[in-house]
């Protein structure tokens, strides 16, 4: 299958790596467009690179484009013009709706997505709305591709896509804020940085996996994990001593 990437950042080089990785792609058939060279090296293995959006792009089966959003108006334009009609474009910039894709790229068959940092090491989900254009074939695709970056969802409502984005697509951040702040909080109570984080590290592993094998709801696990109150202590019946 060809496809171009728009965009060889983290994501994009994500995505790269996993196509290759399991084999839905070869070499010659990825086309990467990069704007800076300091990937170059890095890319190299994995497909053939350019500096620009240009007719060669209008061979490829898939577009993506992974790009950041206040990115996407510079490249629109270009890329209208190189685009097939047959061809999927696959975005997953957060926030810019399937209607702007399909306007701005004057293009009908359209997909968004909404993945998460973890698909840089094959286990994010991402969540994906099709446009309306896209047939059977083409959606299955798209699926299997983002499937290789970890699991992938299928939304009948593009909508979703925004709460999809607050939830799973920041909430590695809100993770590593909840990791940063306990490792900060027991150094201040006095244990190394290593231990600290030793700690928190695998306290966030086991808790992952307990959560998947206990059969147990978020909440009867915080239930479990902490400890009564102490009944309080019968008032003394005896009058405060005086000073
Ligand atoms: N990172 C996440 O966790 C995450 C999660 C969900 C969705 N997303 C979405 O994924 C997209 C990419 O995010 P990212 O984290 O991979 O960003 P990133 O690391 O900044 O990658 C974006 C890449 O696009 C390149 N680029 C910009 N304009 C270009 C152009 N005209 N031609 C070719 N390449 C161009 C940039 O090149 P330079 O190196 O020159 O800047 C950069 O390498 C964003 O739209 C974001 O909303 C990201």
């Amino acid at each position: 299958m060809k496809i171009a990437i728009i965009g060889c950042g983290n994501m994009g080089t994500a995505y790269a790596r996993s196509f290759r990785k399991y084999g839905l792609t070869r070499r010659d058939e990825l086309l990467l467009v990069i704007r800076s060279e300091g990937r170059r090296d890095l890319l190299d293995p994995l497909g053939t690179m350019s500096a620009h959006i240009g007719p060669e792009i209008g061979a490829c089966d898939l577009v993506i484009v992974a790009v950041k959003p206040q990115d996407f108006a510079a490249i629109s334009g270009s890329l209208a013009a190189v685009l097939k009609p047959e061809q999927v474009v696959l975005s997953i910039m957060a926030g810019i709706t399937l209607q702007r894709l399909s306007e701005s790229l004057k293009h009908r068959t359209v997909v968004r997505a909404m993945p998460n940092a973890p698909a840089q090491i094959g286990m994010g989900i991402t969540a994906y709305a099709a446009g309306t254009e896209l047939n059977m074939r083409q959606t299955l695709q798209v699926e299997q591709l983002l499937n290789s970056t970890g699991r992938a969802m299928h939304l009948a409502d593009e909508a979703l896509l925004d709460p999809v984005t607050a939830l799973s697509g920041s909430g590695p951040a809100y993770f590593f804020e909840i990791v940063r702040t306990m490792i900060d909080s027991g150094m201040r109570l006095g244990l190394e940085p290593h231990v600290a984080s030793a700690l928190v590290k695998q306290t966030m592993l086991g808790s992952y996996h307990l959560m998947e094998h206990a059969d147990r709801t978020p909440e009867e696990l915080i239930k479990a994990v902490m400890s009564k109150a102490e009944p309080p202590r019968p008032r003394s019946r005896c009058s405060p001593r005086k000073m």
